[in-house]
């Protein structure tokens, strides 16, 4: 037991093998996302799973660690990443919250990033960029400070004000960009090479989805190593829910949990809605969604890189894809912070919405055990929720 070595790199598209000894972005024969892959056999069994309750107090190994087992085996740069609460909703008895602004810097995507970021200093890196939507901006610029190195970070100028100041703060160069994260990823690709930079975006390299898949875990495990019926996931890029996906598959293999795998849901706004079109048209992949927007700026993301993955997920696990207006995802805001307390991310407030929706249309019967994910904390938007509540 203890944490395994990387086997090596799996194309997500051709399944390609690719070398995890030195750092990889995407396939070399497909350009398509990398998933990583390690011999997990020490890992098998329920011994090493209920172990991990045991051992987490240990400092060292707190938060997405205590999943040391599936992760890694490196140094982690942490700041205390994971493990957030999942509260049971005081109104609807079968839904959870999956309260991830909890988190440092407020959001899910300290998972993803802590884990890149500790291979990025494993690698030897010096100098990381990524166009954002602005929360993983966040992030990677915090975890970078920690590891002492350079973070150069693209975001959209109308990104909320929290981004911009963390950015600032950790001392990471911020670019504002006059367009949308499509742009700011042009931008960062034509730059990369001339500047020396290693391109940290999301499902560019294969280990902001490995960090985040400790959402998988920590859901399964929070709910007895059992599954829900379904798990609704604010839709950008779709790192979250690739990497749970994974997760199942290989807790499976593990033999943690069996049983039918939850119904996934991609929630995304009205006003960009890439994912809920291809799926509605039956088609593989998405188109680039034109004139994108919303005020839930996570989910600004008009042509997500591994949409071909997050539709073939939704499919197989039997999900759906809906998108909500604005409105709708401010009066859920409204409705959650007024009756249970929680100031959720816009982002969060389109899933407590989504999940209204899926009721009223029966999709889902309100005896349907479910996990709702609140991506962020409301009090990163305070610029953009008060002019709304
Ligand atoms: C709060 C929040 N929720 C959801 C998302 C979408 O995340 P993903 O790219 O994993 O789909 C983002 C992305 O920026 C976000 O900041
Ligand atoms: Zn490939």
């Amino acid at each position: 037991m203890g944490m395994p070595q990387v086997s090596f790199l799996e194309c997500s598209r051709c399944h390609l093998h690719h070398d995890p000894t030195t750092p990889q972005t995407v396939c070399t024969a497909c350009a398509g996302s990398l998933y990583v892959r390690y011999d997990l056999s020490s890992a098998e069994g329920t011994n090493v799973r209920d172990r991990i309750g045991t051992t987490a107090h240990d400092k060292r190994w707190s938060g997405m660690w205590r999943y040391r087992d599936v992760l890694p085996s490196v140094k982690p740069v942490t700041l205390g990443e994971g493990w957030t609460p999942m509260l049971p909703s005081s109104r609807h008895e079968n839904v959870w919250l999956k309260e991830e602004g909890a988190n440092p810097t407020g959001t899910f995507k300290a998972r993803g990033l802590a884990l890149a970021v500790t291979m990025a200093r494993q690698y030897g890196l010096k100098k990381l960029a990524a166009p954002t939507a602005g929360n993983a901006g966040g992030a990677l610029a915090a975890y970078a400070a920690a590891a002492g190195i350079e973070a150069h970070i693209f975001m959209p100028k109308d990104t909320p004000m929290a981004n911009q100041v963390e950015c600032r703060a950790y001392g990471a160069h911020l670019n504002l960009v006059d367009g949308l994260i499509s742009d700011c990823g042009r931008i960062v690709g034509e730059r990369k090479s001339a500047e020396g930079w290693f391109d940290i975006s999301t499902l560019k390299e294969p280990y902001r989805v490995e960090g985040k898949k400790t959402m998988g875990y920590e859901l399964v495990e929070q709910l007895g190593w059992e599954y829900p019926d379904a798990v609704f996931y604010p839709t950008g890029g779709g790192v979250g829910m690739i990497g749970m996906w994974k997760a199942f598959e290989e807790m499976e293999q593990l033999g943690w949990v069996s049983g039918k795998r939850p119904k996934m849901i991609a929630v995304q706004a009205a006003g960009c809605a890439p994912v809920v079109r291809a799926f509605e048209q039956g088609a593989e992949a998405s188109q680039m969604w034109q004139d994108a927007h919303t005020a839930a700026s996570g989910l600004r993301v008009p042509k997500p890189y591994g949409d071909y993955i997050i539709l073939d997920i939704v499919r197989q696990s039997g999900g759906t894809a809906v998108a909500l207006t604005d409105d709708a995802i401010f009066s859920s805001l409204k409705d959650w912070a007024s009756c249970e307390g929680l100031l959720l991310s816009p982002e969060g407030a389109a899933a407590t919405a989504a999940y209204d929706h899926l009721i009223t249309t029966g999709f889902l019967k309100k005896s349907d055990r479910v996990v709702l994910f609140n991506t962020g904390t409301g009090n990163k938007y305070t610029d953009v929720i008060g002019t709304r509540v």
